[in-house]
């Protein structure tokens, strides 16, 4: 069936789009894409900028460690540098991205076949794949964390596979690393709940295939892009639910050596064959769980083809290290499913908010849950054990506080922990937890196990003694009329009642700021009594 119509924007379009709001960074300069490209984007997650001030890079002028220029342009950080930017590519609020999501998934709609698909302006097959500067050497992939990468590894991928017994395609982001002009090796996930694509594998090895079909696609209209990362039940082909998302059917084009079907304007498709067989060493690669993965087995894959649009771009993710371009994507997807899971599918009261923390964690070790004051005890402590068991890889570490601490300022965190937490009785630590994603530790068969830590406040605590509000704001004023250095306030900057206070004291700080402070020495000396020791408490309703 024919069809020219789209009712999506693709890459290039959103990065008009991030242009025109300023998300977008053109670098002309010339720039190493293996020494220099990666760290130069790093700076923004590491040099001390706020998440809503980083952007999306486009390399233009791209050149690699021996002189060697590419054609192609890279953008880093396009898909989720911040969640603003993930907001445009997903045509919504972030607050509603997740509401999104549900009703993408609840209404599919399925893709549409097309015969003539910009994918394929540009076809090398056969001999355009052998050789250096041919094939995947021609592309600019960068290396992400020069000094500990063996090789240039896509990372903006979208995997696609068929299921062999129910014809079903699926499609996730894996890396792949360059080998050869024509081969490179991909890793997919073969823990519990790992890469659909790997059942996919296994499939064809028990029919005695010895080569599983394979496209690679870099650069997919946003809608299409976001699937990649996205866990859905096994079975629901993504290219549907992106339709769901776009509200419009998604074009896609049987690819020229493999049969698959891909989207008709992916920027550059990678076809090939999967070795079922042979396996090979792929890695170290820095990974989204901020160390380095080290060299291990993993699938082979023959190019049979390589085919791109007439201009194409080259995404690639910026992962690794939390906070990063990954990062920012499973956060925004995740933390919705835990609340709904905490408030709508357990049923607990008094959850209010649930953040994974981000910074060096990466959002797979701690959980923090925002309650309600007042919650009953019994509920808050379901609230930790429901988190901790929502994921396999996620909540090692849960910590439930009141809404005034901020999960991203690890000192409020601490702050509850020190002043509102009694170890003895508000800290559980359970046995028979995995190993999760993470690091290779000493021994690779070791349990870990979960902490869990009720920081919520078990009653009502004297002011916060800072300024009220209203003072520091006024101050604000005049210290931006001072010309003083820019501020940038962090929570908490003013203070608050936490539950232990009385109108009489509120009346005697507003005399007190008032200049009657004299006022309040008259009444004071009106409590005057004998025989008590110094420091015996004193409350005005009770005893005045
Ligand atoms: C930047 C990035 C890199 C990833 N790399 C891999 C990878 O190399 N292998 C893997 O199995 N999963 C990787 N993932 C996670 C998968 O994309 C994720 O589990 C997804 O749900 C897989 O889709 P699937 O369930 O259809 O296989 C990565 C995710 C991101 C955001």
């Amino acid at each position: 069936m024919k069809n020219t119509t789209r009712g999506y924007p693709d890459l290039h379009e959103h990065l008009e789009t991030l242009k025109a709001q300023g998300l977008l960074l053109t670098i002309d300069e010339p720039i190493d894409k293996d020494a220099e490209m990666h760290a130069l984007v790093r700076w923004q997650f590491v040099g001390g900028m706020e998440e809503k001030d980083r952007k999306a890079f486009l390399f233009t002028n791209i050149r690699d460690g021996r002189g060697r220029q590419y054609d192609i342009p890279v953008v880093v950080g396009a898909i989720a540098a911040n969640r603003a930017i993930y907001s445009i590519g997903m045509g919504a609020p972030v607050d509603e991205i997740q509401a999104k999501w549900d009703r993408a998934i609840a209404h599919p709609i399925k893709p549409v076949v097309v015969d003539k698909a910009a994918c394929h302006d540009v076809v090398h097959e056969g001999a355009a794949l052998q050789g250096e500067g041919n094939g995947l050497d021609r592309l600019p992939i960068p290396i992400s964390t020069p000094g500990f990468d063996s090789a240039p590894t896509l990372t903006a991928t979208n995997v696609i596979t068929r299921d062999p017994e129910t014809g079903i395609q699926n499609m996730g982001t894996y890396r792949a690393a360059l080998k050869a002009p024509d081969r490179l090796v991909v890793r997919m996930a073969t823990r519990v709940g790992g890469a659909g694509g790997y059942q996919h594998y296994l499939k064809h090895q028990k029919r005695g295939d010895k080569w599983m079909p394979c496209a690679i696609v870099l650069g997919c209209p946003p809608y299409v892009a976001f699937m990649g990362p996205q866990k859905l039940p096994l079975g629901v082909d993504e290219l549907d639910v992106a339709g769901g998302l776009a509200g419009a059917p998604i074009n896609i084009v049987k690819a020229k050596t493999v049969d698959l079907m891909v989207p008709a304007e992916a920027e550059i498709v990678i076809e090939g064959l999967i070795d079922t067989e042979y396996v090979e060493p792929e890695a170290p690669f820095g990974e989204s769980h901020g160390h380095v993965a080290l060299e291990e087995f993993n699938m082979p894959m023959k190019i049979t083809a390589i085919t791109h649009r007439a201009k194409p771009v080259i995404p690639s993710y910026i992962s690794q290290v939390a906070p990063s371009e990954s990062s920012v994507i499973k956060r925004v997807a995740y933390e919705p499913l835990f609340l709904a899971h905490l408030r709508d599918a357990l049923g607990i009261r008094g959850v209010k908010r649930v953040q994974l923390h981000e910074p060096l964690t990466g959002l797979l070790r701690v959980t923090i849950i925002t309650i309600e004051k007042g919650t009953p005890r019994t509920e808050i402590w379901r609230a930790l054990y429901g988190a901790a068991y929502f994921k396999g890889d996620c909540s090692k570490i849960c910590i439930a506080v009141n809404d005034d601490i901020d999960a991203d300022n690890a000192d409020t965190l601490l702050w509850a922990m020190a002043y509102r937490m009694n170890p003895v009785e508000d800290v559980q630590v359970l046995a028979h937890r995995g190993q999760g994603h993470g690091p290779k530790r000493e021994s690779d068969h070791e349990e870990d196990s979960t902490l869990l830590m009720d920081a919520t406040m078990k009653g009502g605590m004297p002011p916060l003694a800072l300024p009220k509000k209203e003072y520091m704001e006024r101050a604000r004023v005049i210290w931006e009329k001072l010309g003083l250095p820019a501020l940038r306030p962090q929570s908490p900057w003013f203070g608050y009642t936490l539950g232990d206070w009385m109108p009489q004291w509120d009346a005697a700080a507003k005399r007190a700021v008032e200049g009657n402070y004299l006022e309040n020495g008259r009444i004071s000396e009106k409590q005057q009594q004998k025989g008590l020791k110094p420091e015996t408490k004193f409350r005005p309703d009770t005893d005045g």
